[in-house]
């Protein structure tokens, strides 16, 4: 920036014009780059990182297929990262050779690749644990003057109480049509122990009630236990439930927890106690209208980049 201004100024310029371009010249020399850099505010670059658990079991499909296609259509261009909450899902996963970094490392990694204003999308269910781990990294971010200058948080899937109600009805929505409405239906949640999301079961279970009574929440850590649960299906006298995990993929808590062979597993509780039970193996970011929700809400992290 130092010899910007010599090559301007024409050979014959007026004495005054000259004297200015030299002022500047000097000006230029001796103020250290930054000043005058700092005078002129840097266009903005957004990127958008998918905050999520992860798992370390093989897909056959990608778990973020719809999410991802939903977000391109609706920023085109958009560069979308991957950050992991669990340090060892992704270490396992790169020690598999695959690309996986925490939350942390990529902010750092968009940094350096120049980005400056990042939106952090939370993948989890509830504003859980890693929601509070996330809140407390992007926190530390805020209206810095060089690299990242502001990092944004979107809610988890139900992060409000107008998220429990939309999610209860897409929910109900989204169950297989051979469900009769006698049928009872167990949704099993992985169970909160962070105060400021230990609500969100009992919101979601409040929804989906007044929408249909036989749809219970379960949650594999509490506070909707297996035992409170099949204690609620005897007494209503179910004989058949329909199963599905209220995660955000399938992976080693539905395979083992929800659908494993052994006898602590959600659907060998239920079968020994002779209610039928049909599992469901599906995540909820298989449910397009669910990946909707999960954007709408990067949307609004995008939005809050422009404040
Ligand atoms: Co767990």
């Amino acid at each position: 920036m130092t010899n910007t201004f010599l090559p301007l100024a024409p050979a014959n310029a007026q004495g005054g014009l000259s004297f200015f371009l030299i002022l500047l010249y000097l000006l230029c020399l001796f103020f250290p780059a930054g000043v005058l850099a700092a005078e002129a505010p840097q266009t903005p670059r957004k990127a958008l990182v998918l905050f999520t658990f992860g798992t370390t079991y093989a897909q056959t499909k990608d778990p973020l297929e719809v999410l991802r296609k939903e977000i391109a259509a609706r920023h085109p261009g958009l560069t979308v990262r991957l950050a992991y909450s669990s340090a060892h899902v992704a270490a396992s996963l790169k020690a598999k050779g695959q690309q996986a970094e925490t939350l942390p490392q990529t902010l750092a990694d968009l940094s350096a690749d120049g980005y400056t204003h990042i939106a952090v999308q939370s993948l989890h269910v509830i504003p859980g644990l890693e929601f509070d781990i996330a809140r407390d990294i992007t926190g530390r971010y805020a209206n810095l003057p060089k690299g990242i200058r502001r990092v944004s948080l979107g809610r988890p899937l139900i992060g409000s109480h107008e998220d429990a109600k939309a999610v209860a009805s897409i929910l109900l929505d989204a169950l297989p049509a051979e469900r009769n409405t006698e049928d009872a239906v167990v949704l099993v949640g992985h169970g909160a122990a962070s105060p400021s999301g230990s609500l969100a079961y009992p919101a979601l279970q409040c929804f989906l009630t007044r929408l249909d009574p036989r749809i219970l929440v379960g949650t594999i850590e509490g506070p909707f236990t297996l035992e409170s649960i099949l204690s609620a299906l005897k007494a209503a006298g179910s004989k058949k439930v329909w199963l599905l995990p209220l995660l955000t993929a399938v992976g080693d808590h539905a395979d083992n927890d929800i659908f494993g062979n052994e006898d602590d597993s959600w659907k060998k509780t239920f079968s020994n106690a002779g209610i039928q039970a049909i599992p469901i193996s599906r995540g909820l970011l298989a449910v397009p209208a669910l990946a909707a929700l999960w954007a709408d809400h990067a949307d609004q992290a995008l939005a809050d980049l422009s404040d």
